[in-house]
């Protein structure tokens, strides 16, 4: 149970996490991470990957890996019953904190369909650049691609790779 006045604590993800991470991720995705996946993400050198927690509870997490000189958002993901309560933005917050210097890219791919997580990225200054098609091969829906830029922050596209209209 969680402590709802304990202040929410963003501090990096651990191996020790996982366990409650994978319980928040098989609920948050039609097709969830295995342990593995993440094990992977948590061992390369230079990605970020956040926990949000109230106490001991874990309410959210965020890993992101950089290429070159892009970041990847690889996952986000809330537990459904602490929504809505400004747990992604604050983890979102914290990665801009940490990695945001002058010139730091970010991208993304979400499902067509997943109005929330693309309400969300718009409002922290991400833009549909791009499409995959078919990308998630359970129901052969397409990806959204969304950059975060310099260009992006102030409504362009124009310093994002190969831009297309999404
Ligand atoms: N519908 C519309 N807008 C939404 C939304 C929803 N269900 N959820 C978030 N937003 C937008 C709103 O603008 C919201 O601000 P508001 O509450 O003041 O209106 C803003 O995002 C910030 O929301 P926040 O409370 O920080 O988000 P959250 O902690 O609820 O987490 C997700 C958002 C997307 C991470 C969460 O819904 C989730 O875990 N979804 C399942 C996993 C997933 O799809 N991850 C993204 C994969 S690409």
């Amino acid at each position: 149970m969680t402590d709802a006045h304990a202040p929410l604590d963003i501090r990096r993800l651990t191996y020790a996490d996982l366990p409650q991470l994978i319980a928040i991720e098989r609920r948050a995705f039609p097709r969830p991470w295995s342990m593995a996946m993440f094990v992977l993400e948590l061992s390369k050198q230079g990605g970020v990957c956040l926990a949000a927690l109230r106490g001991e509870e874990m309410l959210g997490y965020l890993v992101c890996s950089r290429y070159d000189t892009v970041w990847h958002i690889m996952n986000i993901a809330v537990d459904p019953d602490h929504r809505r309560v400004g747990i992604a933005t604050e983890l979102l917050a914290e990665l801009f904190r940490r990695v945001d210097g002058a010139g730091a890219r970010f991208t993304l791919e979400v499902r067509e369909s997943n109005l929330p997580a693309i309400t969300l990225y718009e409002r922290y200054g991400f833009r549909a650049a791009g499409r995959r098609r078919r990308y998630y091969q359970d129901n052969g829906e397409d990806a959204v691609v969304m950059w975060r830029t310099q260009s992006t922050l102030v409504g362009r596209v124009d310093d994002v790779p190969n831009a297309s209209p999404a």
